[in-house]
């Protein structure tokens, strides 16, 4: 069997599930729970600045009858006792020695605060602390949380505070609501990080509700923005993951980051261990489902790495990563194109919309008899009962741009597949292609004597 165990900035965990901070890891009894559960480590709910939290505070977006595909949150750090949370984190990390115990937190902008709160959690026996640069609401409005995370030279200096007084390992957990995420981390690895993760959440307003006209979640007839998480996310964190672990900066200074946003199940995990991640962290899914999800997690990605002939986590860490291009260097004469199985096809013609109105008009539907046909509703002909006769849709492949579209919006699972198919144009990528030919890169004419040359017919 697999072995999942983890060995992330000195800090060890038996395997790589750990519960992000949030609320599922408010208390001491929550964090004893979820570990019985097999979580192979915990980040403490933020601990620091006094706060007081608000009633109605999260908004959910759901899609197409699912619901959670994405949670919105007014919510601050912790509300608790510091002396309570301290108390409790000291207790769990006695009780669970093997796991990950690791203490969020956040203070004023000041090093004092922050050797206040770094000496307090040292002395909880923790393996290690993460500075939460992340909060975008109530807590960057009082200069902390996003306040910081958006600046680097705050980002540094903050995180210089913590690192130049601690023993422990610090992690330093990045914002996504910045332009250029690397900038923030040359920050934080100049501040001495240990590690970073990524990403805490993203601005957003979630809805406004169309019968009452309030912005969700509506607190006493006001509405603000929030923190948006959950698996709608995922694109942009693991887009943001892959920008960090392709940067010479970071990959120079050999930092591990920890991948967090929008993972559901191991196969998410999985995806966020092959871009380079060294452990995962889970909110939202913990939230929707509860804590039970990380046993079919760890099942899930054990099994799968007996089957793929991975021992241990590192035979598999940032294994997609060499792939990761810019569009310069992609392969022009790279071609695909839509094929659909007729076996498969319920003739729904969904395809054949969207090629027609918004793709490149490469779809004839064909009737039975052969006959290329219009779409139209015929009341005699729709229906369960003579779907025989039903026009098929067929992909006239030499107009087939192989944009993917139809693939996209096809209800069939592998009803229509992109297939590589020998190209008639010469293999090369635009860095090549305009630095052989400069000029194709500012004159049409060039560019149509190019595509003239290739035989590229673009209709
Ligand atoms: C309701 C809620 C409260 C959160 N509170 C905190 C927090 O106190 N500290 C923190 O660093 N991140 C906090 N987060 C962010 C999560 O730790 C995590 O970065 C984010 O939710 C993305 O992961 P997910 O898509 O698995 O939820 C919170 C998220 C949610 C949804
Ligand atoms: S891949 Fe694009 S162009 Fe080709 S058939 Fe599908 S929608 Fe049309
Ligand atoms: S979208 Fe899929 S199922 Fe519907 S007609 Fe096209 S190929 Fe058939």
């Amino acid at each position: 069997m697999a072995d999942l165990s983890v060995h992330f900035a000195g800090i060890r965990a038996p395997n790589p599930f750990w519960l992000a901070s949030a609320p599922p890891t408010n208390s001491g009894a929550q964090i004893h729970r979820a570990f019985e559960h097999g979580w192979g480590g915990a980040v403490w709910k933020t601990i620091g600045a006094p706060v007081l939290n608000i009633s109605n505070r999260y908004a959910g977006l759901s899609v197409g009858g699912q619901r959670l595909l994405a949670i919105n949150n007014v919510e601050l750090i912790s509300d608790r006792p510091l002396d309570v949370n301290l108390r409790e984190i000291a207790e769990i990390k006695r009780l669970w020695p093997d796991r990950a115990v690791i203490v969020s937190a956040m203070v004023d902008a000041s090093p004092e605060a922050w050797r206040e709160i770094v000496m307090m959690i040292e002395d909880t026996g923790a393996d290690g602390i993460e500075l939460n640069y992340g909060c975008p609401q109530g807590m960057s409005e009082r200069g902390m949380g996003a306040a910081v995370g958006q600046v680097p030279e705050m980002c540094e200096l903050n995180t210089h505070w913590v690192t130049s007084i601690t023993r422990l390992p610090v992690i330093v957990k990045l914002t996504p609501n910045v332009t250029h995420i690397t900038d923030s981390a040359h920050a934080a690895i100049a501040g001495g990080a240990h590690a970073l993760s990524l990403i805490n959440t993203i601005n957003s307003v979630m809805s406004v509700d169309l019968d009452t006209l309030q912005i969700t979640p509506s607190i006493g007839g006001r509405g603000t923005h929030g923190g948006y998480a959950g698996p709608a996310v995922k694109p942009i964190a693991l887009n943001m993951l892959t920008e960090l672990l392709t940067d010479e900066g970071v990959l120079r200074s050999g930092v591990p980051v920890c991948g967090m946003g929008g993972i559901q199940t191991w196969r998410d995990a999985a995806e966020f261990l092959l871009l380079g991640a060294g452990a995962v962290q889970v909110c939202t899914a913990a939230m929707h489902h509860g804590y039970r999800i990380v046993e079919d997690m760890i099942d899930g990605l054990s099994n799968w790495m007996d089957d793929k002939g991975f021992a241990a986590l590192p035979d598999l860490t940032g294994r997609a990563l060499p792939q990761v291009s810019t569009f310069g260097q992609l392969d022009l004469g790279y071609q695909a194109v839509a094929r659909i199985d007729p076996d498969r096809c319920i003739q729904c013609n969904l395809c054949y919309v969207a090629c027609n109105d918004t793709a490149h008009q490469c779809i004839d539907l064909v009737a039975p008899g052969g006959v290329r046909v219009n779409p139209g509703y015929d009341p005699r002909v729709n229906g369960r009962a003579v779907a025989d006769t039903r026009p098929t849709p067929v992909v006239r492949e030499p107009d087939c741009v192989g944009c993917a579209l139809c693939a996209n919006v096809c209800p069939v699972d592998g009803c229509i597949e992109m297939v590589s198919v020998p190209s008639t144009q010469e293999h090369v990528s635009w860095d090549q292609l305009t630095a052989r030919r400069p000029e194709i890169a500012s004159s049409w004419e060039a560019m149509m004597a190019y595509r003239k040359e290739q035989g590229i017919e673009i209709h």
